[in-house]
């Protein structure tokens, strides 16, 4: 199988150059992934002083088996395949030191981060290869789970399709953060979940157009290991475990689920704790989504992955791919009833846009505008403070999942219908389904920058790729 089997007893374990992940095997098994052991990916280890933590990435090509039995070529983050995860403290500096070994232009973009635009990663950032990029910033963000991933105009969906995908945990010093699981690996656990698409050969396909029933088969990943036939396993050493699920996939929306029916309980939305945990029998993400949940398990669960999409593809139906084996001991405390306060906007004094999401043919557009290069895509102004009101229309037919760079919204209406239950937290990608709309808040704060830009796009990275994206400029009011 895929990974290249590194043992790793403990987190201190570094997967050797062009392996993919280290394994942690619960209690100091043996586990690997050849048996259908969660892979999980490497811990970063940042370096620290002068009170900046450093990190150092490499996006470089590598070979994975991502279709059971086949070898394809794959790109990663220090790794031939997705990329470690990164932990950063709330209120800290960071440094990132990343070069780029691809052969081509890339930008590294920490969706859902809330950074100077200079140190956003979008696609005007783009960097050649052998050149090394080294963003630096206070990290403002509270608790919550992010990801790392390719921007550069016209390839993202390329780069990100052949492994270009990481986590970042934002951890604080909050009571709710010391009351909920926090061991990385052990009982706080990354889920990337990703539906691809390849020829049989391994050739993982980012363009699809032209490809729809012509022979692909469509890898569904979890942390980089097939799925497609194989439940993998991870063997809980606590009774409560934390999942961080990411939406890893370039287009497919993804629903998790407990084989047998039962709840998890949801902690988070992509921008960090809810107001309250919230019992739920599904999760559903849309490409660029997360959200965390919680088990406290005395028996064995099986986590499904329905995949569901607006593209016409092979892939769609249910995976199991991670069965949880109860293994702890302990009683734990129960959780914080309140995980955080959230103030809902009233958007009675908001400034209200339009966006509006469109298709010619094959261009994909936003406002009209086709976003493939820096001077054709839609210009969006604010200033610095101000609060607005979005009303974001899909006047297509098709799926897309809207995403925000820099601030994080709430969901005003879904549908023209008031958001309830975990839809009451914060956001930066959601689904607006064919024909739809929503309404997001967002206030602008912290950074204003006249000379770079955040972005506003579809997470279709393929409809990104095609012009679903327009620009943000905030400057000084
Ligand atoms: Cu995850 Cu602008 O992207
Ligand atoms: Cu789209």
């Amino acid at each position: 199988r895929f990974l290249g089997g590194t043992i790793g007893l403990g987190l201190a374990a570094v997967g050797a150059a062009g392996t993919a992940f280290t394994v942690l095997g619960g209690g100091g098994g043996k586990a690997s992934a050849a048996t259908g052991t969660l892979p999980v990916p490497d811990l970063l280890e940042g370096t620290a002083s002068d009170g900046t933590t450093t990190f150092t990435l490499e996006a470089r090509t590598g070979t994975s088996e991502v279709v059971s039995g086949v070898t394809s070529s794959t790109m990663g983050y220090n790794q031939a395949f997705l990329g470690p995860t990164m932990k950063w403290t709330s209120g800290d500096t960071v440094l990132l030191n990343i070069t780029n070994s691809l052969g081509a232009d890339t930008t590294v973009h920490f969706h859902g981060a809330h950074v100077p635009a200079a140190s956003d990663g979008g696609p005007q950032l783009a960097f050649a290869d052998g050149t090394t990029w080294a963003p630096t910033f206070e990290v403002k963000d509270e608790a919550k789970t992010l990801w790392y991933h390719p921007h550069a105009l016209g390839t993202t969906a390329e780069q990100a399709v052949h492994g270009l995908a990481g986590m970042i945990i934002v951890e604080d010093d909050t009571d709710t953060s010391a009351a909920l699981p926090g061991d990385y690996g052990v009982d706080d656990i990354p889920v990337i979940l990703q539906c691809l698409a390849s020829d049989t050969a391994g050739d993982i396909k980012y363009d699809l157009t032209g490809y729809l029933g012509n022979g692909l088969v469509y890898p569904v990943l979890c942390n980089g290991a097939n799925v497609d036939d194989t439940t993998l396993t991870f063997a809980a050493t606590k009774t409560r475990n934390r999942f961080r699920l990411l939406n890893a996939s370039p287009s497919d929306i993804i629903t998790v689920q407990r084989s047998d029916g039962g709840t998890m309980t949801q902690i988070a939305s992509d921008q960090g704790y809810l107001a309250e945990p919230a019992e739920v029998t599904t999760v559903r993400l849309v490409a660029g989504a997360r959200a965390e949940v919680v088990m406290d398990l005395t028996d064995d669960v099986t986590l499904q992955a329905v995949i569901t999409t607006g593209w016409v593809r092979g892939g769609s139906g249910t995976y199991d791919f991670l069965t949880v084996t109860a293994g702890g001991s302990d009683t734990p405390d129960d959780l914080p009833g309140t995980l955080r306060t959230i103030d809902r906007y009233d958007t009675s004094d908001f400034t209200a846009r339009t966006i509006t999401l469109g298709q010619s043919g094959t261009t994909m557009l936003i406002d009209g505008k086709a976003g493939t290069s820096m001077s054709a895509m839609e210009m969006i102004s604010t200033t610095l403070g101000s609060k607005e009101i979005w009303t974001v229309k899909n006047g297509t037919q098709l799926e897309h999942s809207f995403h925000l760079h820099d601030v994080p919204f709430q969901l005003i209406s879904v549908n023209g219908d008031d958001p309830s239950g975990v839809q009451l937290g914060w956001y930066d990608t959601y689904e607006v389904v064919g024909g739809g709309s929503i309404e997001i808040a967002m206030e602008f704060t912290d950074f204003a920058d006249d000379t770079y830009m955040y972005m506003l796009h579809c997470h279709l990275l393929q409809h990104e790729d095609e012009g679903m994206m327009a620009s943000l400029m905030v400057t000084e009011g």
